[in-house]
């Protein structure tokens, strides 16, 4: 289903692409169908140390968003998502480079099986990339909110940071909680992905993958 999902997005590469790449098993199948439409895309970046080795892995030169400005299309997976394509990512541990390179560009676009489709977010423990220094103090922060946060042991992110996972939160509204959070001093990145939603999902089941836009 993850294949299926990843191939029916390369739909939306059109020549002179100026693409972002995510992170996860999902993107893994997508990088390896790159190749076929690989004359279309003038610049690659990616959002992650082990996307980029798969990426050069596929022959391709992987840029520097520095470099390449705003980005016509983002591709990544998610760990849930909800019909106002509101997500939960991070479950890789590379939500901060995920989330700048949603930003950065003018359509994102998630690439999912259907089990990750959900009503409510949150039964996904909600990761989020947090200065060393800061992981108690941030945790503490998470059980005032009702959370549980386990800190992901022996991880440390490309950015030298490390991650709490929060499990049981209540995600009434994501974009609220997602803001909040974000105010938290320690806290990198949050891993709701509701105030800069996706704009696509490709929710792949058995039979086919549906399209759904914001
Ligand atoms: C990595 C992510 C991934 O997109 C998310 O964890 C989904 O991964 P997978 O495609 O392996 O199920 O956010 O940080």
């Amino acid at each position: 289903m993850k294949k299926s999902a990843a191939e029916e997005a390369l739909e939306l590469i059109q020549p002179g692409c100026l693409l972002g790449v995510g992170t996860g098993s999902t993107v893994k199948f997508f990088i390896e169908a790159l190749a076929g439409v690989k004359s279309h895309i003038d610049a690659v970046v990616s959002s992650s140390d082990a996307s980029t080795e798969l990426l050069e892995q596929a022959g391709f030169t992987v840029s520097n968003l520095n470099e390449v400005g705003t980005l016509d299309l983002y591709v990544d997976g998610a760990d849930e998502a909800t019909k106002h394509l509101h997500l939960i990512k991070g479950g890789g541990g590379a939500l901060t480079r995920e989330k700048i390179l949603a930003e950065a560009s003018r359509r994102f676009v998630c690439i999912i099986d259907e089990s990750k489709l959900v009503g409510l977010l949150g039964k996904f423990p909600m990761p989020v990339e947090v200065i060393p220094m800061a992981r108690s103090f941030v945790s503490r922060q998470m059980v005032k909110s009702r959370g549980q946060p386990v800190w992901r042991q022996d991880f440390v992110t490309d950015n030298g940071n490390q991650v709490i996972d929060v499990y049981n939160l209540k995600i009434m509204s994501p974009p609220e909680m997602e803001s909040r959070f974000n105010q938290i001093p320690g806290v990198v990145t949050v891993g709701i992905f509701a105030n800069r939603p996706a704009d696509t999902l490709y929710i792949a089941s058995r039979a086919s993958v549906r399209r759904m836009d914001r």
